[in-house]
This record gives structure tokens, sequence and C-alpha cells, in this order.
């Protein structure tokens, strides 16, 4: 089944992982795709390995709205339109006790992982109505259940509720929205990456426990001064 094609798919953070599974899925079913990742080189490459005619590596940071716009404007320019946004980009990046997170904190966490897929939502739009495409995000289940993080949890609730009335808002004009939301995946899809947790942007459960997490008292009573969790339990 080739079911993307004629159609021009762009991704986001999409040189490893969820993303990088998607890249290849639309290529595999005679998609063009947009490669974007905050690393140009990591795009440039898995872009040359799925083949020139089918895709373009660009370098996106999606909290630059300036990148968002190029990638679009290159999008259509190298390919004539644009049918799909995969909103992939996200993560948790805060790593305090949620009690003690700096609003600074909160800005960046927000920035990257909600703010940023709005701004991919505004640039994409315009070549979405009038190609009746499509938006797909990569939430999470930490944006349905309570797992712990509340930063990251937050961010990705907010993605669930800003497709809904993006939904409502152009779904009569033939825009779909759709979320996914992945539980946390024991292995990394395509290239390994699991030393991500170990690395500066670990994320932590910060209430370690199911007690704590139950009892906001108790759990700043006996919250301890550094990041908590462990690579083995990364926020999804
Ligand atoms: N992996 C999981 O278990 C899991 C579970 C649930 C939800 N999710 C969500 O799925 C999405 C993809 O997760 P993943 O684990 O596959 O990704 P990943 O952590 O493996 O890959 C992250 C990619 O994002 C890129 N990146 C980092 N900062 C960026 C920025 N500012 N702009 C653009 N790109 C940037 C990195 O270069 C990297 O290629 C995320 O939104 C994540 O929250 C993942």
């Amino acid at each position: 089944m080739r079911r993307f094609e004629g159609k021009v798919a762009l991704v986001t953070a999409a040189a490893q992982g969820i993303g990088q599974a998607v890249v290849r899925r639309v290529a595999a079913e005679g998609g063009a795709v947009v490669v974007t990742d905050l690393r140009e080189d990591a795009a440039a490459a898995l872009a040359e390995e799925v083949g020139a005619e089918l895709a373009l590596g660009v370098k996106v940071d999606v909290t630059s709205r300036g990148d968002v716009d190029a990638a679009v404007a290159a999008a259509v320019g190298r390919f004539g339109r644009l049918d799909l946004l995969v909103n992939n980009a996200g993560g948790c990046i805060v790593t305090s006790v949620p009690e003690d997170t700096s609003a600074e904190d909160w800005h960046r966490q927000l920035d990257f992982t909600l703010v940023g897929a709005a701004r991919c939502i505004q640039a994409a739009i315009p070549h979405l109505v009038k190609t009746r495409g499509n938006v797909v995000t990569i939430s999470s289940v930490n944006g349905i259940a309570a797992f712990g993080n509340v930063e990251y949890a937050a961010a990705k609730a907010g993605q669930i509720a800003m497709s809904q009335n993006y939904a409502a808002r152009y779904g009569p004009l033939g825009v779909r929205f759709n979320v996914v939301a992945p539980a946390p995946s024991g292995h990394r899809i395509g290239t390994p990456s699991r030393t991500r947790w170990r690395g500066s942007n670990r994320c932590t459960h910060s209430a370690a426990s199911a007690s704590q997490r139950t009892s906001p008292q108790r759990s700043r009573s006996s919250a301890p001064t550094t990041p908590r969790g462990s690579p083995d339990t990364p926020c999804p």
C-alpha cells in the first residue's frame, strides 16, 4: 500500500526515534518528506539515506519561528505543496522537584513542547487548508494520566487541548488534527538513543513514589534536593 503517494509531509525532530520512524514510513509509502531536526547534519543524513527525490533535510529548532517558517517554505518550494505536519518535537527537559520549578524552566518546557508545536501549525496551516491536509501531534500518555512529571505532563496535555481546538476551527475547512499518545518505549525506534536520558536532558519522575504522587503535602515535606528518577524510567 502506498498511502502517501503524491503527498508531502514535514516531520519535526525527525533525526532519530519516533520522528525517524515516521519519515521512513512516509517515504516507504511513496510520500515526499521534509526531515527537520535541531541537528542539521543528522537531518541531512537521514534525508540522503531516504533519497533526494523524496526527502529534504532542513535544520529546524522548533523554538524559532524563523526556522519553522523557512522549513515550511522549503517544503513548498521543493515539493510544491504540504499535506501533513507531524509535530513530533518535544520532550521532558525539566528535572527539578515541581514545587521548586522556576518560571524560566516552566517557560522552557512549554516553549519546546507546546509552543513549538503551535509555531509549526501556524506556519503550516495556510498550506494545509489548500491541500485539505493533516496535523498529527505526538503527545504522550503523560498528557492523559498522572505519571509524575508535572511540567512535561502539562505541555503534553496542552498539545491535546490545542489540537482539539484547532480541529474545531479548521475541521470545517477540511484540515484534520490528530494526536498520538505513546507510552514509554522500552527501546527506541530507529537509532538507539537511550543515552539521552543519561545526559543533561535527563528527565526525572519528580514524585518518586505513588504515595508522594497522591499527597502533595507529603511530597513537599519529603522532597529530595537532587533530581530523582533513573535513566531506566524516562518520562515518555
Ligand atoms: N520515546 C518515548 O518513549 C515517548 C513516549 C511518549 C511520547 N514521546 C514523545 O514522542 C516525541 C519523540 O520522542 P522520541 O523519544 O522519539 O525523541 P528522541 O528524544 O529520540 O529524539 C529527539 C530529537 O529531537 C531533536 N531536538 C531536540 N531539541 C529540538 C528542538 N528544539 N527543535 C527540533 N528538534 C529538536 C533532537 O536532535 C533529536 O533528534 C516527543 O514529543 C516525546 O515527548 C516519546
